[in-house]
């Protein structure tokens, strides 16, 4: 039998996987200057964990959630985002009441949601994220705003996308503006896909950002949300784009861009591409998870980053992840009776951080650099009996192919020149 990956699962070799670590290692740098600190949590939950928190209503936990009863029968589930999560543990281990607030959370991992897979749409995806928890007002909507700015800057790719922003009201918002829109909808039934004729009962809003024609057609003449805002609602999604034109910060009102999960009551906001569908980056601010998953009345905002549509936004605009250059080096002993001198030079190198792989298999001298090429390696230690007698080394260059006889003891030295 031939084994496969899990369908919608993916293998990180290679160039991906340094694309992974290149993003991993950026993403805590750039966190860590806003005061953000890693927060790592379980990959999996108790279901109740997501379906209270992100909504019974999401197609998240209606359709894509990867849950199966333990052996103890209690219903767990692969996380199939952060947020609830990290708002669990936050609310289990009392943060609220030991940490400064805002409490400052970023992750990064992966993600499961049983989705059809297709190009940028993964069953397994890395997420790297935020969480500000116990906040109040606008101010971390913008400075997170601008983070995922700061980061996709990093990435070269700060002035290829395009920033969308909505803001969905509180509870009292939500309600009178859902049912505006599911009478409205309920006008145009006949004219909608089945998944959107289901979505009028349990998820309204949801039939706005439906991607097929018909539904955006009736969609395009729906009433807007920011119609049903308070007026301190209204203030404060004011006070949010005065900041962002303030900061030189360009953004696209969609007054139809409601996010696949329930749990937003301020702003939200993406990060596309243009000319595509799928966003690379989504957030926004909650004011009730906090408290529904059982802790105090606390607000907060985020947003997620999908890995895998950032590695291919970069491959698509040419842009290589960069890694600290480690001078490599490629140990070719000539004789079997040396190999012990191969390994103390092989130990000394890797002591000093430099990189270092022994030729273990013997051979040809000329096989050897064929492999050291191969292995795009910058130098060549070539040793034979009377190196080791001598306690020398022969250092070939192999970019330049120059060749010099050093000590043993002076060889960190010369390198390190
Ligand atoms: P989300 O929009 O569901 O938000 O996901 C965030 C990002 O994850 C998306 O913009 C996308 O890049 C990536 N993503 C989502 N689903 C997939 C998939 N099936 N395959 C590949 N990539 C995917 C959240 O998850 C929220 N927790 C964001 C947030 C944080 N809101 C507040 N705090």
């Amino acid at each position: 039998m031939d084994y496969q990956k899990v369908k919608g699962t993916h293998d990180f070799i290679g160039e991906d996987a340094k694309y992974l670590s290149y993003i991993r290692e950026t993403f805590f740098k750039v966190t860590s200057l806003f005061n953000y600190n890693e927060h790592v949590i379980p990959t999996m939950e108790y279901s109740e964990v997501f379906s209270r928190g992100v909504g019974e209503g999401s197609d998240v936990v209606r359709k894509e959630m990867y849950s199966f009863l333990d052996k103890g029968y209690r219903s767990v589930t692969l996380r199939p985002e952060f947020t609830a999560g990290i708002v669990r543990s936050v609310v289990e281990n009392k943060l609220y009441a030991t940490e400064v607030l805002p409490i400052k959370s970023s992750y990064l991992g992966q993600s499961f949601r049983y989705e059809r897979p297709q190009a940028g749409r993964y069953r397994e995806f890395y997420q790297g994220g935020v969480e500000c928890i116990g906040v109040t007002g606008i101010d971390y909507d913008v400075e997170i705003i601008q983070l995922c700015l700061e980061l996709l800057k990093r990435f070269h790719l700060d002035d290829k996308v395009s920033l969308s922003i909505n803001y969905l009201g509180g509870i009292e918002t939500r309600d009178k503006y859902t049912s505006a829109l599911t009478q409205y909808f309920r006008g145009h039934i006949d004219e909608m896909c089945d998944d959107c004729k289901e979505r009028i009962t349990v998820n309204p809003l949801r039939i706005l950002d439906c991607k097929e024609e018909r539904d955006q057609k009736v969609a395009a003449k729906a009433p807007e949300i920011t119609s049903y805002l308070s007026e301190k609602e209204k203030a404060d999604y004011d006070a949010i784009k005065e900041r962002l034109t303030l900061l030189g910060i360009e953004y696209h009102e969609d007054t139809h861009l409601v996010r696949g999960l329930d749990y937003y009551s301020g702003l939200v906001f993406e990060f596309k591409v243009p000319f595509e569908d799928n966003a690379v980056c989504g957030g926004g601010h909650y004011d009730n998870l906090v408290s529904e998953l059982g802790g105090p009345e606390l607000e907060g905002v985020g947003f997620s980053f999908g890995i895998e549509r950032l590695i291919q936004f970069m491959k698509d605009n040419n842009i290589a992840p960069e890694s600290k250059k480690i001078k490599s080096f490629y140990i070719m002993p000539l004789d079997k009776e040396i190999s012990n001198y191969a390994l103390r030079i092989a130990k000394l190198l890797r002591e000093n951080d430099y990189i270092a792989e022994i030729n273990y298999d013997g051979g040809k001298i000329a096989s050897m650099f064929k492999k050291a090429e191969r292995l795009d390696l910058d130098y060549g230690i070539i040793i034979g009996v009377d190196e080791a007698n001598a306690k020398t080394v022969q250092l070939k260059d192999l970019h330049s192919q120059e060749q010099v006889t050093i000590p043993f003891d002076k060889l960190i030295e010369e390198i390190s020149k």
